[in-house]
């Protein structure tokens, strides 16, 4: 068993760049990262150059050569297109084509006289995502002699939201505290920064938003003088790595921090002030990337207050930014959170899209719309937001959320990779064709300006950053999927397992087959068929059935004693099946053709109605959430079978963690099982133990 410094282990994530064991490719490796060619000096260049270096190091054991020019024949060489020899005279005038903006190129070339590996990209960003590639492949043991890999980001915009709160606590965190914040002050010690930057970068993120979107009153001051200064040194850490910082403000910022009495987009006052304080923050960062925004959402103030739309609120906003090229990310989750439990007319899944669908075109074009990608809340299923594929003429980008707030708090393991998958991989028919989710937000299947994946961060403090060590899978996943969502889930699991773990086929299956399974099992044991919720009100973990149902958040299930499910049909319901394409919207009306997973969602369904297993809508309740369980059983025998295989340290945490997931398991299914047990009275028909 590799004996390993575990602290350093787990903090260094899939960039731990642990020393290769394999004699044979040592050699191979060591002739050719010898040698380095660098012929740029500028400070995203230099990270690269950091990296590498460091890379080669940690793996081989040798301190790379690193100069203008290869002193020998054969050698690594790193530059941009069209201003080195070695570089030009072999790529093909085809690949230079290929490679768009922030793309890169690492090809291996074999000559009479030299061997070397090129990396090169049209921007220094594409150089950065280009060694982290090589070291990708290195990590994996992969072949770099003959090497071919050309990639381009499919999303112009790969941006982490952190919900981090001044005091240094963490909406919605489950790993520790902030690494932004503490005591209402920036965190002068850079370094964990400067880490998780490169960790950012190595999976393709350009940009950051440091706090969270519910804008407390200091962190409201996060604009002003007093923090400008400190805000300006986190600016300068993600900078060096191609990422840009963005700040969550506050709508009202106007009153709370101006000495105006109003917030009306459209009064000259308000105006102006927001234009002074743009100015001024590009006078600390000359780069900033712009403004994240909820407003008139969850009790956040916004333009409804002055009888004025999102579209003016967004755009008075976007006309301070557009002179420095400064965005405004609008988030579209905006619903009534006051409404009656009693009331069956108002159907909070309707929300977004009756909110921003008509003000479609009437956005500026450096303001970019946010969605979350279901219409409720990051539930652990649901349909597709109805947004995507309705929004013809207005940039926006799709919100995931990587913190596992309904999906098991990092307590729990559960990659979302394969629902994130699924859902960019979902299509919305519009326009009468094809309109798949992942093509509308990265901006090219409605031709917008900008287009992009923003996601809500799992990491803190923690030595481990995520809590749970595999929940970093998370993390990485997001970002190789917002680089590229054709990238397959088991492409992205196998490399963060090899990186992270081993290269060892038996624990790369092991902890793969762990991963790619544990989404559906933790919906197993949880909410059935994309009813959601079912949790404890406020911190939203563990089970509780009627938590929400007659609460004002609108989030209801309706069970009664016949059936349950949220009838949301044109025909006898909220009519929200009438947001999607009519292809779509046929889809979901009708029972028979409604996704089973998804059935409760949108069907008001009787416990006795048989699904297209044969099983009963009760019986399948039970069932599953007796699988659940057993399920976890099983993630943990395939758990044990690592023991001596992966360091003793993550051993043991993992399986605390996943002892805690069986306890809670069994809670679920027991909780879900008696509620409904007790509703019908219907027997499981295998006659096991409900309460
Ligand atoms: C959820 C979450 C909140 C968060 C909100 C948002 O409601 O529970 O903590 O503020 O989403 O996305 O704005």
């Amino acid at each position: 068993m590799p004996k390993l410094d575990i602290e350093k282990e787990v903090y260094n994530c899939w960039l731990n760049y642990r020393k290769i064991e394999d004699s044979d490719l040592v050699t191979v490796y060591k002739k050719r990262c010898m040698d380095l060619v660098f012929d740029i000096e500028t400070s995203i260049v230099n990270s690269a150059k950091e990296e590498l270096t460091n890379g080669i190091y940690e793996m081989l054991g040798i301190k790379a050569n690193v100069s203008n020019a290869p002193r020998g024949s054969e050698f690594i060489v790193v530059g941009m297109l069209g201003k080195n020899k070695y570089i030009d005279d072999e790529v093909l005038p085809s690949e230079k084509e290929k490679i768009l903006e922030d793309g890169y190129l690492v090809k291996g070339i074999s000559k009479s006289d030299k061997n070397y590996t090129i990396i090169t990209a049209k921007t220094q960003k594409g150089i950065l995502y280009g060694t982290f590639e090589l070291l990708r492949l290195m990590q994996m043991g992969k072949d770099i002699s003959n090497v071919l890999v050309m990639d381009n980001p499919h999303n112009p915009l790969r941006i982490i939201n952190h919900w981090d709160n001044m005091d240094g606590s963490i909406e919605r965190g489950y790993a520790g505290r902030s690494i932004f914040f503490e005591n209402n002050k920036i965190i002068q010690d850079t370094s964990r920064i400067n880490y998780y930057a490169r960790l950012l970068a190595s999976v393709g993120i350009n940009g950051v938003t440091i706090n969270n979107v519910n804008v407390d009153r200091v962190a409201s001051k996060l604009i002003t003088r007093e923090y400008l200064t400190d805000v300006a040194k986190l600016a300068e850490v993600f900078r060096n790595y191609g990422i840009t910082l963005y700040l969550s403000i506050n709508y009202a910022s106007t009153i709370e921090i101006g000495n105006l009495n109003t917030a009306d987009p459209l009064d000259q006052d308000v105006k102006q002030w927001w234009k002074d304080k743009v100015e001024e923050i590009y006078e600390y960062i000359p780069d900033f990337g712009g403004f994240l925004v909820k407003a008139d959402s969850e009790f956040r103030p916004g333009p409804f207050t002055y009888g004025r739309n999102h579209a003016q609120g967004a755009n008075m906003l976007a006309e301070a930014l557009d002179p420095f090229g400064g965005i405004v990310i609008w988030r579209c989750f905006v619903y009534n959170c006051l409404q009656d439990w009693r009331d069956r007319e108002t159907d909070r899944a309707k929300a977004a899209y009756d909110n921003f669908k008509p003000l479609d075109g009437l956005f500026h074009d450096n303001v970019l719309l946010q969605i979350k990608n279901g219409p409720m809340d990051f539930q652990v299923r649901e349909p597709v937001s109805p947004l995507f594929g309705a929004l013809e003429k207005t940039n926006h980008i799709i919100e995931f959320q990587v913190t596992q707030e309904y999906t098991g708090q990092q307590k729990h393991l559960c990659y979302l990779v394969p629902m994130w998958k699924e859902i960019l991989d979902f299509d919305t028919k519009s326009k009468g064709k094809s309109g798949i989710v992942k093509e509308i937000v990265s901006g090219s299947f409605f031709n917008t300006k900008y287009g992009g994946i923003a996601a809500v961060a799992n990491i803190g403090n923690d030595a481990n950053w995520t809590g749970h060590q595999l929940a970093q899978a998370n993390f990485y996943g997001f970002g190789r999927m917002s680089w590229n969502p054709e990238n397959s889930c088991e492409d992205v699991t196998d490399e963060w397992v090899r990186m992270t773990f081993s290269n060892d086929k038996s624990i790369v299956d092991t902890i793969s087959q762990m991963l790619l399974n544990s989404w559906r099992i933790y919906e197993n044991y949880t909410t059935p068929l994309g009813i959601g919720w079912m949790v404890n009100p406020g911190h939203h973990y563990g089970p509780n059935v009627d938590g929400y149902e007659y609460d004002k958040w609108g989030t209801y299930h309706r069970a009664d004693i016949n059936g349950i499910g949220v009838d949301r049909t044109l025909k006898s319901g909220t009519g929200y099946t009438g947001q999607y394409h009519i292809e779509v919207a046929d889809m979901y009306e009708k029972m028979e053709t409604c996704p089973e997973e998804l059935i409760l969602f949108f069907h008001h369904v009787p416990y006795k109605h048989r699904l297209k297993s044969g099983v009963t809508l009760i019986q399948h309740i039970y069932n599953t959430h007796f699988e659940g369980v057993q399920q976890v059983e099983e993630l943990i025998e395939k758990w044990y079978s690592l023991k001596g295989k992966v360091p003793e340290e993550s051993f043991n945490h993992v399986l605390e963690k996943l002892n805690i997931q069986l306890e809670h398991a069994k809670e679920w299914r027991d909780v879900i099982n008696s509620y409904f047990y007790r509703k019908t009275g219907i027997k499981d028909e295998l006659g096991r133990k409900i309460y």
